[in-house]
């Protein structure tokens, strides 16, 4: 595998990234900080990821710089077959309703910016017959709640824009694995208090890699937010007005 992975420097995503990185991967990271981005190589190099592990400034923020950070990528891995973004932005949503500002940088990031990023990535990918594009989304995505207004819906039209990117280019030879994470314990959801099926990094990460191997097109993980997203799409409006989760 010749992968490029946005956002993973910490979190989900480098625990991703060290999973490829023990099987002997070709990798390069796109993310906004140099010193993590170095620090990162230099992890998956030690983990036995094939070296150099080389890198590239990339802001989820600018979409302008999207075009270089994949050019970069390209040159180093001699072409990437896979394309994985675990960059992503979360806040509260009393953070959110209060900070326009936030609240633009927050919808522009997990849903327009995400999107550029993808059509930038799965250009070159189809340019020479297909390959995989794995993305994270999330549960939040899956129904309207009131703790997630806003990051639930970029999550959600970023879900249907993965759905209908898969139904548009399968044929043409490109996977897209859309990761639905339910909570994960990560800098992300310091702070939180974690539901009962509360996942860890690696667990997911794990099913992340899974996925990829086999092109499964939706994950969810833990796989036992699967069922528990069935129930909740399930609940009457009514019920969902009323609750906190
Ligand atoms: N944790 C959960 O419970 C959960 C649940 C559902 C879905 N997800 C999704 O899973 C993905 C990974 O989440 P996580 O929990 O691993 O988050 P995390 O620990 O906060 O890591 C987020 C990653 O995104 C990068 N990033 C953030 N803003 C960026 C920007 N403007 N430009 C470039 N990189 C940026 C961070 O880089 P820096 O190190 O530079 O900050 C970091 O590598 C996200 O898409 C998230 O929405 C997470």
């Amino acid at each position: 595998m010749r992968a490029v992975l946005f956002g993973a420097t910490r979190g989900i995503g480098r625990a991703v990234a060290r999973v490829l990185a023990v099987r002997g991967e070709r990798l390069f990271l796109l993310g906004r900080d140099r010193e993590s981005l170095a620090r990162s190589a230099r992890d998956l190099e030690l983990r036995g990821a094939t070296a150099p592990v080389a890198y590239a400034q990339c802001d989820l923020l600018d979409p302008d710089g999207f075009a270089a950070g994949l050019e970069a990528a390209d040159r180093a891995l001699d072409g990437f077959d896979t394309a994985i973004l675990s960059a992503g932005l979360f806040a509260p949503q009393e953070r959110l309703e209060s900070d326009p500002r936030l609240r633009r940088d927050l919808l522009a990031a997990d849903f327009a910016h995400s999107i550029e990023w993808c059509e930038a990535a799965r250009a070159r990918l189809l340019a020479r017959g297909g390959g995989t594009l794995c993305v994270f989304s999330s549960v939040a995505g899956e129904r309207g709640r009131r703790p997630v207004v806003f990051y639930g819906a970029a999550k959600a039209g970023l879900s249907r824009y993965l759905e209908a990117l898969d139904h548009r280019y399968h044929a043409e030879g490109l996977r897209v694995v859309t990761v639905k994470p339910g909570f994960v314990r990560t800098a992300m959801t310091d702070g939180l208090e974690p539901p009962p099926f509360a996942g860890s990094a690696d667990s997911v990460a794990l099913a992340t890699v899974r996925a990829i191997d086999r092109g499964a097109p939706v994950v969810y993980a833990p796989g036992v937010w699967r069922a528990v997203m069935l129930a909740v799409r399930s609940l009457p409006r009514s019920v969902m007005r009323r609750a906190t989760f």
